[in-house]
């Protein structure tokens, strides 16, 4: 089957192409997927995940991409809860062979069954953007109706999701982005909308919480705005700026079956609307890692057609 592998850790995104590799083996409690649309993270060349297994052992060639939508097309012995033919949508494991490949094998459990009116592009837009939104802001950092967030990178992957996950809880929701990503912002209901290269970090006041999604410098001064017992929530790395009376947190994203649900449900009834920026084809996938131009949202790579 055709896949995309990264084999060269030196190579960054040059390394990726379009190989022929094994068609995958379902382990126990596995399934096999046929990838019919896949996500990826832009920075998962980094992560040590993308070379090496569980056991620290050299996995490459690895296949890239962790979010993916598809049917299932082969259980592995002991699999229960999914069926051969069912649409399906979720996230495969760091330390495997991911998305961006005809067929992948996933642990069943980290699998939702996806409703047909729900289609695979945008189903692959939801599954890490959505659990991180989800398990950033309400798991993590508690945020509760009446308070005030200030999310930024607000019209991103994971960012854009977050927006409406706070509105929809009743949170005053501040989101900051480029000078571009503005009007992306607005109309995904921010309440306020701070330019990051423009507008003073300090002019949003005191927050109940930040949740960040860009790191470094940002996140740093971030941190000041927290009100006391408020919280600091980021994705990208261990904060190292603390706020002064409240909580600092870094967090990787888990699986879960249960709120895949409930997000893909959200989608059916219009309340989220993941933001597909583009859509490229399996070949195009190397290239989507470093676009020649930005599109706010996910990037979808589209590998078999309905
Ligand atoms: N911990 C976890 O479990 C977890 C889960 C998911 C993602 N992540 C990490 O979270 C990060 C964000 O993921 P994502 O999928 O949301 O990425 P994304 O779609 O690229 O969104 C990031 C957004 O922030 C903006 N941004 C970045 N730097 C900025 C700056 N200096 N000034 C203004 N805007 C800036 C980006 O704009 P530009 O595109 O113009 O830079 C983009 O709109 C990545 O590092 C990813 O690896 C972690």
């Amino acid at each position: 089957m055709q896949a995309i592998t990264v084999r060269d850790r030196t190579a960054g995104v040059d390394g990726l192409s379009l190989t022929e590799i094994p068609y995958p083996r379902a382990a126990e409690n596995d399934v096999i997927v046929r990838v019919h649309a896949a996500g990826f993270t832009r920075g998962e060349l980094d992560w040590p995940a993308t070379w090496s297994d569980r056991a620290g052992r050299d996995r490459t060639p690895s296949v890239p991409g962790h979010e993916l939508s598809g049917v299932v097309v082969e259980l592995g012995f002991g699999t229960t809860g999914l069926t051969v033919g069912q649409r399906v949508f979720g996230v495969s494991d760091w330390t495997r062979n991911g998305s961006l490949a005809e067929d992948v094998a996933v642990e069943a459990r980290n699998l939702a069954p996806l409703p047909a009116d729900v289609d695979h592009t945008v189903a692959a837009a939801l599954p890490i953007s959505g659990l991180t939104a989800w398990q950033g802001m309400f798991d993590h950092g508690r945020l509760a109706a009446g308070q005030t967030v200030l999310i930024h990178g607000a019209a991103g992957g994971v960012g854009s999701i977050a927006v409406q996950l706070a509105r929809e809880v009743g949170a005053r929701v501040i989101g900051s982005g480029r000078a571009a990503d503005r009007e992306t912002a607005l109309g995904l209901g921010v309440d306020a909308f701070l330019d990051l290269q423009a507008d003073q970090l300090d002019d949003v006041g005191e927050v109940d919480m930040v949740f960040d999604v860009i790191g470094g410098d940002i996140r740093d001064r971030s941190a000041g705005l927290v009100r006391a017992g408020g919280a600091l929530v980021s994705i990208v790395s261990p904060v190292e700026v603390r706020p002064d009376d409240g909580r600092a947190i870094f967090f990787v994203v888990e699986p879960d079956r249960g709120r895949l649900a409930d997000l893909a449900q959200r989608v059916r009834d219009g309340r989220l609307k993941p933001i597909v920026g583009a859509v490229r084809t399996l070949p195009e996938a190397p290239a989507a890692f470093a676009p020649d131009r930005r599109t706010p949202g996910k990037t979808i790579i589209r590998v078999t057609e309905d």
